[in-house]
């Protein structure tokens, strides 16, 4: 069941037509569905019935305080990988005690803060990261829980750039490394080691290589526990995808299966860390048309949301549905339209090819906007970044204020 259904002829965001939140609150603006972003997360953390679980929400997907509380409301922990977002899961109410920080570059600053607040796991990338983990605990007269994030050398046959479980990749510590670093772990007075964990990449449809990821780590598990270093929990990462387009993938609770499979009787936590799953078809980027552009070799529908607000189309060449918030009543006018926003790139596309009728003045809603778009958002152009609004059932709430262009310059000074 879908958040955003046609209600007479008008697109809805539950109970409340998207035409009243473009007239209280402005366009370009972000809309999510409360009760879309609860039923995902309940369909998640219902998965692994019966079985010691933590869904740990990934708060680069979606981090607006209101979603993030949201969710700490529902009982999920969270995954972070950085200062701020860490700061955030506590402005909203969320308990580090069930956070974990991932990330291949934390600073000394965000590990002593992530120490200090009590962050439930740090996920080690590099044995140097273990070095300064060590160090700063020391310091800080604390033991930090750590947990190696173990790249599994699995392909997760998504777009290269959301890749991240390959031999080449950035991410995680060598499989080959994994028992030596565990061991010098363990020897550490300043080092409570809690877990073994990995992320093979995002947008998967199909769980098979997710499941071959699971198993290996499970595998790799064991030998470490051999070796008289108990861990407490696996994570086994996020990465499930969601529909944009006509290709379904496999739900979430065939990712669930795939883990409780691997893991067997071994009665350990499981943390998965899905942020895309929980929030990307709950939410829609609301933008109005300014112009319909018939050139010579292409149609142009230009829209006030560009690049800035939303970069999957231009950084992935990511599809998203782009659907007429009231549904044309003929095909007078319709044609075949780039959707272009008014930032000076040609890059700046939001979809392409689209059999659409649109004048001047409607609106049109950009489907599955809610992971990977506020967030991702940039002042490029000095354009304020879009309003956020929470809907439920007919209620909304503006979560998010539009920026002011001064609001742009308002950390900048001229010397002198
Ligand atoms: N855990 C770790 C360690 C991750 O690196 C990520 C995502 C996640 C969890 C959450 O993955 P999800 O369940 O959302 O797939 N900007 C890109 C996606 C980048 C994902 C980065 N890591 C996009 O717009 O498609």
């Amino acid at each position: 069941m879908s958040a955003f259904a046609y209600r007479g002829g008008v697109l809805c965001a539950d109970e409340v037509p998207l035409e009243d939140l473009a007239r209280r609150f402005g366009t370009p603006c972000y809309v999510y569905s409360a009760s879309a972003i609860e039923r995902a997360y309940r369909e998640f953390a219902a998965a692994p019935s019966g079985r010691r679980a933590l869904v740990c929400y990934s708060v680069k997907a979606n981090s607006n305080l209101a979603v993030l509380a949201l969710l700490a409301r529902l009982g999920a922990g969270f995954d972070v990988v950085s200062g701020g977002e860490l700061l955030r899961v506590a402005a909203a109410g969320g308990e580090l005690a069930k956070t974990v920080f991932s990330g291949v570059g934390k600073s000394e600053a965000e590990i002593a803060l992530a120490l200090e607040r009590g962050i439930g796991c740090l996920n080690l990338e590099s044995a140097a990261e273990l070095e300064r983990v060590a160090r700063i605990a020391r310091r800080l007269g604390r033991r930090a829980p750590i947990a190696f994030r173990v790249n599994p050398d699995v392909d997760a046959r998504t777009h290269p750039y959301i890749s991240t479980g390959l031999r080449e990749s950035k991410f995680g510590v060598p499989h080959a490394e994994a028992e030596r670093l565990y061991a010098e772990a363990a020897a550490m007075p300043e080092i409570a080691v809690r877990g073994i964990g990995c992320h093979i990449g995002s947008q998967l449809m199909d769980s098979a290589p997710y499941a071959a990821a699971a198993e290996r780590l499970v595998a790799l598990a064991d030998r470490i526990e051999a070796r008289g270093i108990a861990l407490g929990h696996v994570d086994f990462g996020g990465g499930i995808g969601i529909r944009y387009a006509d290709a379904q993938p496999q739900p979430a609770a065939a990712f669930v299966d795939a883990a409780l499979r691997a893991l067997g009787a071994r009665d350990k936590l499981l943390i998965f860390d899905p942020g895309r799953s929980i929030v990307g078809n709950a939410g829609v980027l609301l933008t109005r048309v300014e112009h319909v552009k018939r050139a010579e070799a292409r149609n142009f529908i230009v829209v006030d949301a560009g690049m800035n607000d939303l970069i999957r189309p231009a950084l992935y060449g990511a599809w998203h549905d782009v659907r007429p918030v009231r549904q044309a009543e003929s095909a007078a006018g319709g044609a075949v339209y780039d959707v272009v926003g008014p930032v000076c790139e040609s890059g700046d596309f939001l979809a392409r090819d689209r059999a659409l009728a649109a004048r001047e003045g409607d609106l049109l809603a950009v489907m599955s906007a809610g992971a990977y778009g506020m967030v991702m958002s940039s002042n490029y152009n000095s354009r304020p970044r879009a309003a956020e609004v929470l809907v439920s059932g007919a209620q909304a709430w503006l979560v998010r204020r539009r920026e002011t262009p001064e609001d742009l310059f308002a950390a900048e000074s001229i010397p002198g």
